[in-house]
């Protein structure tokens, strides 16, 4: 049986303690509902603020916290960062890195992806790297370069043992907060670009091991699209992770795929 990965990502979310207690509260009763028989694992990327919080109060089987950013360095004068060490150490096992959010207004680039991949590896958080074309880049035909360039140049300079660690993401940018889904075949598409790419680099072995995410408007609905055909091995949920019935209802139908 293979392991779904679902990562929930809350994003600047949770914003008061109270909200933050009344959905763990929730969550927590969801999770209950689950059968632990290996099928799913489950990554919540909580605030950084809340984490110490959920480290301490969210324990279970297969289930493990995340921050949904890192800086490319672990320790130094860098005013308001915050190092991956400081992530691990309250309790962070992964870290999303160049999510479009990021790319798109912090301007992060390929390089600074790269560096942060890097320094993930380097302090044992596992990187969950984003990539996806915007709805320009994809109308002008431009999605197999766009993905090419990102994942090539994110992870220059990663050794082939270090890759198995990494978790890639695709979530085109089009589709994230927007509700507009892809088809299974472009997802498809782009699984096998990923894994052509890597194969490349890294070889078979190696490549195989590496876990492939979508990511964009996921819901329980569009599980069966990402899941028979494009063979995803997870998805990386943003506004429904928020609910926490519908965030175990996505674990629920991706680990019967
Ligand atoms: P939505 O699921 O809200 O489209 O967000 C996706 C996302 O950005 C996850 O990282």
């Amino acid at each position: 049986m293979t392991t779904k990965i679902i990562v929930g990502n809350l994003k600047m979310n949770l914003i008061t303690l109270s909200e933050r207690d009344g959905y763990l509260k929730l969550l927590k009763s969801e999770i209950k509902k689950l059968k632990n028989d290996g099928s799913w694992e489950l990554i919540l990327c909580v605030p950084f603020v809340h984490l110490d919080f959920f480290s301490k109060n969210l324990k279970g089987k297969n289930i493990y916290l995340g921050v949904q950013n890192i800086f490319w360095d672990e320790r130094g004068s860098f005013t308001g960062e915050i190092s991956p060490v400081m992530a691990r150490e309250c309790g962070a096992k992964y870290s999303i890195v160049g999510h479009s959010e990021r790319r798109r207004y912090f301007k992060e680039n390929d390089q600074e992806v790269n560096k942060k991949i890097k320094v993930a590896i380097q302090s044992q958080i596992t990187p969950i790297m984003c990539i996806g074309e915007t709805s320009d880049e994809r109308k002008e035909g431009l999605t197999k370069d766009v993905i090419s360039r990102q994942l090539l140049d994110g992870l220059e300079g990663i050794l082939p043992l270090q890759s198995e660690k990494i978790i890639i993401a695709y979530e085109p940018v089009w589709s994230v907060g927007s509700d507009i889904e892809p088809e299974s075949n472009e997802i498809m598409e782009v699984r096998i670009l990923v894994r052509k790419l890597l194969t490349q680099k890294y070889g078979e072995a190696v490549a195989g091991k590496v876990k492939v995410l979508y990511g964009g408007s996921v819901k329980s609905k569009l599980i069966k699209k990402v899941c028979f055909n494009p063979q995803m091995d997870g998805v990386l949920v943003g506004r429904e992770s928020l609910v926490p019935v519908n965030l175990i209802e996505i674990v629920q139908s991706f680990s019967q795929c």
